[in-house]
């Protein structure tokens, strides 16, 4: 487990909402005293960036190997270098995507081996473990809905196949453990953060006291 911090994660397929929430999520827990750092993966370090666009270029596809171990050394140096000293630090962190992702697209999506993939996700966590991971819950047509409602050019996973996606889908609606929560991403914006909230309260009274507000 993470020293002194708290480790909040946001999961959920393309579209669900992740993004749209990490902002006021971190502004309400500023608005109650916290100084959270707030990351997204693959990204967030200067090697995590140069993965980042290795990644998700439609023009230049890599293996499904090397797509693994790209998002893992994005993460291993993430960890490295920004998660665990903040959370050593006794601060919040934020992260849109962390190991989970890894399994959905990677293992189930991809179908890599999970003798491959698990050992080396827990690897490049550096042993951390979320506090909380909420997965934002949404059938395949809505997000990719949402994304084409936006004008969003697709990146090369968005863009995958429809199966990949129903793969990736049914892996998180499936996926429990401890500090694993699930919360429906069709919710209209405002509520889907109340119900966030509720949860990172749940798990960490001491710091963000009551419910509610
Ligand atoms: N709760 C919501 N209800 C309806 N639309 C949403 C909601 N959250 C996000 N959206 C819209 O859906 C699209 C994808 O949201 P985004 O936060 O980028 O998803 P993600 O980061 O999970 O891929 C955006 O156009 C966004 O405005
Ligand atoms: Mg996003």
């Amino acid at each position: 487990m993470s020293a002194r911090g708290l480790f909040v994660v946001l999961e959920g397929p393309e579209g669900s909402g992740k993004s749209t929430l990490a902002a006021p999520l971190a502004e309400r827990m500023r608005a109650r005293g916290a100084d959270p750092v707030v990351v997204r993966e693959p990204g967030g370090t200067r090697a995590g960036e140069i993965a980042r666009r290795a990644v998700l270029d439609p023009e230049h596809p890599v293996g499904a190997l090397a797509e693994l171990f790209f998002y893992l050394a994005a993460r291993a140096e993430l960890v490295e270098k920004v998660v665990a000293p903040a959370l050593q630090q006794g601060r919040v962190v934020v992260s849109d995507r962390f190991t989970l992702s890894t399994e959905a697209y990677q293992m189930a999506g991809r179908g890599t081996s999970e003798d491959v993939v698990l050992p080396a996700n827990r690897a490049a966590a550096g042993g951390l473990r979320p506090h909380l991971t909420l997965i934002l819950d949404l059938p395949p047509e809505v997000g990719r809905a949402r994304q084409l409602a936006a004008g969003k050019q697709l990146d090369r996973l968005e863009a995958e196949s429809v199966d990949f996606h129903r793969r990736v889908i049914e892996y998180y609606l499936a996926a429990r453990g401890e500090g694993v929560r699930h919360l429906d991403g069709r919710l209209p914006p405002d509520r889907l953060l109340q119900r966030a909230w509720e949860e990172i309260v749940a798990v960490a009274p001491e710091r963000f006291g009551q419910a509610g507000g």
